[in-house]
């Protein structure tokens, strides 16, 4: 799709790790916009303890989708209106799984809307089978040697064996 002015995308998140469920929002969301910036948060609102640094979490992103030239990952710190405008994204792209996520979601976009009116949340929603899909499912099933090969691409797979190993 070409249009005048390109609609460049943030998707933000903490991706501790990219999950098969984001991957899809991600494919989503190269529906509405020609470039999309997968943004992974140094902050989330959701404390949570980290398995992979953000560096790696970015170097994953990049792994999964490396033949993607419309397809960035970047990691941000502060506020994710400034890193928006910083980038000259119009739109945040959040995927809705189920009626749980949705008010953290509206009062994140609504927090959004507060702070920076000019740019736009668009929520997506996952196919069916991968509504039950989280990060911290996945992290978890992993670590109790769970299978989680039908949640994460490859390249996931392989650095949360190493990660759990080590
Ligand atoms: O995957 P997550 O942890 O649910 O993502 C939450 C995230 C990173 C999108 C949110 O916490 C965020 O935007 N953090 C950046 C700091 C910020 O702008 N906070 C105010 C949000 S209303």
């Amino acid at each position: 799709m070409s249009r005048p002015n390109p609609v460049v995308a943030l998707y933000p998140g903490s991706f501790d790790p990219i999950t098969r469920g984001h991957e899809d929002i991600v494919r989503r969301g190269l529906r509405v916009a020609d470039r999309l910036i997968v943004a992974v948060a140094h902050t989330s609102t959701h404390a949570k303890r980290g398995l992979f640094s953000v560096d790696e979490r970015v170097s994953l992103i990049q792994e999964v989708f490396g033949h993607e030239p419309r397809i960035e990952a970047l990691p941000f710190k502060g506020l994710l209106v400034d890193f928006a405008h910083e980038t000259g994204a119009q739109l945040v792209i959040r995927g809705l799984r189920a009626v749980s996520d949705f008010e953290y979601e509206l009062q994140m976009a609504q927090m959004n809307q507060e702070l920076s009116p000019d740019v736009e949340t668009l929520f997506l929603v996952p196919e069916v089978h991968h509504s039950f899909i989280s990060s911290s499912l996945v992290r978890e099933v992993a670590a109790l040697g769970g299978d989680v090969s039908s949640f994460v691409s490859p390249p996931v797979l392989e650095q949360l064996r190493k990660k759990l190993a080590g």
